[in-house]
C-alpha cells in the first residue's frame, strides 16, 4: 500500500514513519515543511501545504492512505496567530479531504481531546464538541469539513502525545518536565488539568493499523490513564529520579496561558479497543521507556 504522511518533521508523524520502515511492508511518502532525513525507504517532499498544490501532491503520489499529521498543534501559537493557524488547520485540510475524494485515498485526520470544554471528561467519540480554545475550534471545523464531504476518512482525536525522537519541531511537555529537571530549573505545572497521555509509539502503531483497515469514523486514541499534569510531571520525575521539588503544582487560572485549556479533556477509548484491539500500557510503562529511549539518543546524535 502506498502510505503518505504529512508532519513528518513532527512527534506523531516521526513514530508513524519510523514504524512504517521497520514493517517494510508498504510504500512510505512524506512531507514536511523542513527535510528530514529517513533514509532510502521514504519518499520525501518538502511542501508547504498552505502554500502548494495539494491537488496535485495527491495526484502525483496517487497514495491509498493519507495520514495527515502536519498541524500548528500549539494552542497558544493557534490563539496567537489565528490566521495561520485557520491556513494550515482547516484550509490546507479540506483541500487535501477534497483530493483524498476526487483521487479515491482513505483520509487519516489527527484531531485533538481540545475539541471539548472538559467539564464532563471521558469523553466518547458521542460527545458533543465544544472547543474552549482556537485551536480546539480549527479541529471542530476540519472535523466537521471532513465528514460533510461522506469520503469515509477517520477522525483520531489524541491527547498530551509524549515521546522522543532527534531535532522534533516542537518539544512535548514530557522533554519539558525532563530538561527542566536535568538543569534544576522550577517549572509550574497545572494540577487541575486532566489528561490521558498518549504514548507516541502507540499511536503512531494504532494510526498505521487504522490505515490497514481504512475503518471510517471518529476514534479516541490515547493513554487510558486520566491524571493531572502535574501528577504526570510527578510521575516523570520519580522514573527518571530526578527532585520533583523543583515541579511547582499551579492552576490554571495562575498560569494564564494564552489559550484557554480544557480542564477535563480525558478520552474514553472503548472503541477503539473494542474495534481495532487498540490496548496501552501502563503510563509508568511507557515512561520507562521514553528513558531508555532517551538513553540511546543521549548516547548517539541527541534529542530534542
Ligand atoms: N502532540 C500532541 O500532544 C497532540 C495532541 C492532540 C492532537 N495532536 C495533533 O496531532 C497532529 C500532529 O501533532 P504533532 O505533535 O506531531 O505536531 P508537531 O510536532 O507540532 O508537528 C507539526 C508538523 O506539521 C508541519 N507543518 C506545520 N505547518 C505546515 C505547513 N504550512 N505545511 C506543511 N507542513 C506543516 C510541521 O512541519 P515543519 O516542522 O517542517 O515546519 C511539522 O512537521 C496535529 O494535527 C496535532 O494537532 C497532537
Amino acid at each position: 500500500m502506498k502510505i503518505l504522511i504529512t508532519g513528518a518533521n513532527g512527534l506523531i508523524g516521526r513514530k508513524t514513519i519510523r514504524l512504517l520502515i521497520k514493517k517494510k511492508e508498504h510504500q512510505i511518502f512524506a512531507t514536511s515543511q523542513k527535510r528530514v532525513q529517513f533514509g532510502p525507504d521514504v519518499n520525501f517532499f518538502t511542501v508547504n501545504l498552505v502554500y502548494s498544490d495539494v491537488n496535485k501532491l495527491i495526484e502525483t503520489i496517487r497514495p491509498d492512505v493519507l495520514i495527515h499529521c502536519a498541524a500548528m498543534a500549539s494552542p497558544d501559537a493557534c490563539e496567537v496567530d489565528r490566521y495561520s493557524s485557520s491556513k494550515i488547520n482547516v484550509e490546507a485540510t479540506v483541500r487535501l479531504a477534497t483530493a483524498c475524494r476526487d483521487y479515491g485515498t482513505h483520509m487519516i485526520f489527527i484531531s485533538s481531546d481540545f475539541v471539548f470544554d472538559g467539564k464532563k471528561g471521558d469523553y466518547t467519540e458521542e460527545d458533543s464538541t465544544s472547543p474552549v480554545s482556537y485551536y480546539g475550534e480549527t479541529k471542530v471545523e476540519a472535523e466537521k469539513s471532513i465528514l460533510e464531504l461522506n469520503i469515509g476518512a477517520t477522525i483520531v482525536r489524541t491527547a498530551l502525545v509524549f515521546g522522543c525522537d532527534e531535532h522534533l519541531s516542537r518539544p512535548n511537555i514530557a522533554l519539558k518536565v525532563i530538561d527542566h529537571l536535568k538543569n534544576g530549573k522550577p517549572y509550574k505545572l497545572p494540577f487541575d488539568q486532566f489528561r490521558t497521555p498518549t504514548n507516541a509509539e502507540e499511536l503512531a502503531d494504532a494510526l498505521i493499523k487504522l490505515a490497514e483497515k481504512r475503518v471510517g469514523g471518529i476514534f479516541h486514541i490515547s493513554g487510558d490513564e486520566k491524571i493531572s499534569v502535574f501528577d504526570f510531571a510527578k510521575q516523570i520525575a520519580k522514573v527518571f529520579g530526578y527532585d520533583d521539588s523543583l515541579l511547582l503544582s499551579t492552576s490554571t487560572l495562575e498560569l494564564a496561558e494564552a489559550a484557554r485549556r480544557p480542564l477535563d479533556s480525558s478520552l474514553n477509548i472503548s472503541k477503539a479497543i473494542n474495534l481495532i484491539g487498540f490496548k496501552p500500557k501502563p503510563l509508568s510503562h511507557s515512561i520507562q521507556s521514553l528513558k531508555e529511549h532517551l538513553n540511546i539518543l543521549d548516547a548517539t546524535k541527541g534529542c530534542s
